[in-house]
């Protein structure tokens, strides 16, 4: 961008050239690391002010130095980082600006730091404050799915295996499935947390330093649970970063999961959800058009999502310690996962709790395709006592011939069923519809609207939500 063509003013007394047009381009990362502004000034604040109690830098000097940062600070928020190619990234950026704001006593700011302990703090400082961001908003995803399972504990749809229709669940069932899932990707995050949250400030380049600094001051002033405890690790380990990809390339994946399902049911032949307008769009040719495309591209984003993680995993492989500038390479996928994750849990959200789920076709759907079999062979079992594997056997008769005649299970006459296997009697009938079907199901975890109600009231209480 800018292109002043002297010596650098950071390291000028080594090199006597200014760096080449390309040099420049490629070694700026200010045009993306801007957005650590905030990590920095506040890792800059916390530093200073150890070295002011150490007695490394005059309590004056540091004072004037954590003023000027509150003031460039205060640029930053009103009109943006300046983007400058020769000040290479944010840390150099907002130095060279304290320096023109306080003067040389702005140079008492680095001592005892490298910018290589720098942008590992500052970056894990973003990254906490990404989890803490995506927590939430699962909170709300999880939140929306567990008031719409308890509105439909009870209402039934075919359950699938192969995308064949199987058993009948009950469509808070399938909700409350995508809860557990969210569930875990919560507690994902929060272990990536857990284990990012230890300051790498006072690593140095990658030595340490013989200034007397207190590291712990520092790790306690930014949140940090203690300091890390090799220099070597602390600025060339990005594992925090790949903790907090995984995770999010995981969640991607249960999004792109439940889009799908949206996707399909709000299919013409499925019919079972009218998806929220607002979060649809329509066609420029053909007018009875709604086009899912909301959730099509929360499933297509996970495909990002996964690629930033393949992106960082490989930047990492094989680099020897400490510091290499590879590393710098480490923020953009972090940042667009992070952005493409929020937008895609944004519109799930919306999504679940917006839509209009046509319970009567996914009831309908359920009574089709046999899928109360099994209720008839568990029938066979326990009234008759026949091992289920020829229960199951004499079921498969009766489903061959009420599909020859294009009817269901409960509507083959009584005689019929008996030519089958003598031991049926009327009492079977009471099993095979699909209320009875769902009803059975009361194990633990299972699909009976009872059970349902139950995980929906303990995922309540553990969500904190008033009853
Ligand atoms: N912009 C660099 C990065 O993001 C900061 C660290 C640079 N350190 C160095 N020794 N050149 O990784």
């Amino acid at each position: 961008m800018s292109g002043n063509s002297g010596s650098n003013q950071m390291w000028g007394g080594r090199f006597a050239a200014g760096p080449s047009a390309i040099m420049r381009e490629i070694n700026a990362s200010i045009p993306f690391d801007k957005a650590l502004w905030r990590q920095d000034i506040a890792a800059s604040k916390a530093h200073v002010d150890m070295l002011a109690t150490q007695g490394i830098v005059e309590a004056q000097d540091a004072a004037l130095i954590a003023q000027g940062l509150d003031q460039v600070a205060g640029e930053y928020e009103a009109n943006g980082v300046p983007e400058d190619w020769d000040l290479e990234d944010i840390h150099m950026t907002t130095e060279s600006r304290l320096a023109e704001l306080i003067g040389p006593a702005a140079g008492r700011l680095h001592t005892a730091r490298s910018r290589n302990d720098q942008v590992a703090t500052d970056f894990r400082l973003w990254v906490r404050d990404a989890i803490d961001q995506v927590d939430s908003g699962l909170l709300a995803l999880q939140t929306a799915l567990v008031a719409r399972a308890g509105e439909h504990a009870g209402s039934i749809m075919p359950g699938f295996t192969h995308l064949q229709t199987a058993q009948p669940v009950t469509l808070g069932h399938h909700l409350m499935a995508y809860y557990e899932m969210i569930g875990r990707d919560r507690s994902r995050f929060a272990d990536a947390r857990a284990r990012m949250n230890r300051s790498p400030l006072g690593a140095a380049a990658l030595a340490g330093t013989g200034f007397p600094i207190d590291r712990f001051r520092t790790a306690q002033a930014l949140g940090f649970d203690g300091p890390t405890d090799n220099s070597l690790d602390s600025v060339s380990d990005r594992d925090f970063a790949l903790d907090y990809l995984m995770a999010a390339a995981q969640c991607s994946l249960h999004l792109s999961r439940l889009a799908e399902e949206f996707i399909i049911w709000a299919s013409q032949p499925f019919g079972f959800v009218a998806l929220p307008d607002s979060l649809s769009t329509g066609s420029s040719i053909m007018p009875q058009k709604k086009n899912p495309d909301a959730a099509e591209l929360v499933r297509g984003h996970s495909g990002r999502i996964v690629g930033c993680l393949t992106a960082l995993m490989i930047t990492m492989k094989g680099l020897p310690l400490a510091y290499s500038k590879d590393m710098q390479d480490d923020k953009p996928p972090v940042f667009e996962a992070a952005s493409l994750l929020a937008l895609s849990i944004a519109a799930m959200t919306g999504m679940v709790a917006e839509a209009r789920f046509r319970t009567d076709r996914m009831r309908g759907a359920a009574e089709l395709g046999y899928a109360t079999a099994t209720d008839l062979a568990d029938w066979l079992v326990r009234q008759a006592n026949i091992p289920f594997r020829e229960a199951h056997h004499i079921t498969g008769s009766a489903v061959k011939l009420a599909e020859s005649r294009g009817i269901a299970l409960d509507q083959l006459p009584l005689e019929d069923l008996k030519a089958i296997d003598a031991r049926i009697d009327e009492r079977v009938y009471a099993a095979l519809s699909v209320e009875a079907s769902v009803a059975a199901r009361c194990s633990h975890g299972g699909t009976a609207p009872a059970e349902v109600r139950k995980r929906v009231a303990q995922a309540r209480a553990a969500l904190g939500l008033e009853e």
